[in-house]
């Protein structure tokens, strides 16, 4: 990754709450990844970074919800690591975008996903659609999709999910420079 504006601030948001993610693993490569030619690059861990469940009224007041909401609107791209849970996102991915709404708006998003199987492939496409559709989000549509055998036993990715992460960071890079370039009315 060597040719994308360095003042891009990425952001990735870690989805699961479970202590052994392989998901969040994805999330923190791809941090390391653009932390490397970004300096502003950022991370939010959903297990620290705790948000109430979206309830239409008070939640949103609650203190971790508008950092959060302000990281969004702040960032250039931004990578969602996602648990499949049912052929879905799990939920708490899903609580993220009704506890921030429209600080998503007009965002480059791409997913690192963790799945128990290969046949969830297409379990992002609801939450990506709810992000181009409410939000006019431009969807990086390669994903990462990794199940248990792209992981080493150590934890760390397996050489190919390493690459395809990197060329996550670089195309949804990419494409944010792109799209600050155009008029905002898309
Ligand atoms: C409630 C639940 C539902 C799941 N549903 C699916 C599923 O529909 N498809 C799939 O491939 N894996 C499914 N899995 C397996 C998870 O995707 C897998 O454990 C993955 O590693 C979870 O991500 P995480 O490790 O980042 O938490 C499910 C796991 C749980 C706990």
């Amino acid at each position: 990754m060597d040719a994308y504006n360095p003042a891009m601030n990425p952001l990735v948001i870690s989805c699961s709450l479970n202590p052994e993610s392989r998901s969040a693993r994805l999330a923190e490569y791809a941090h390391a990844a653009f932390a490397r030619t970004s300096e502003d690059a950022g991370l939010i861990d959903l297990r620290e970074t705790v948000l109430p469940l979206c309830d239409g009224g008070a939640s949103y007041k609650h203190e971790n919800v508008g950092p959060t909401a302000t990281a969004i609107s702040d960032a250039g791209p931004i990578l969602l690591a996602v648990p499949i849970y049912n052929y879905d996102a799990n939920a708490v991915a899903k609580n993220l975008i009704e506890m921030t709404g429209r600080a998503w708006t007009g965002k480059v998003v791409g997913f690192l996903c963790a799945a128990g199987g290969r046949g969830s492939y297409m379990s992002v496409m609801s939450l990506a659609n709810s992000l181009m559709l409410d939000f006019r989000c431009l969807i990086v549509p390669r994903f990462v999709y990794a199940t248990g055998e792209d992981f080493k036993d150590d934890g760390t990715l397996s050489e190919t999910m390493a690459r395809r992460t990197d060329d996550l960071c670089e195309t949804s890079s990419a494409l944010s420079s792109a799209m600050q370039q155009l008029p905002t009315t898309v």
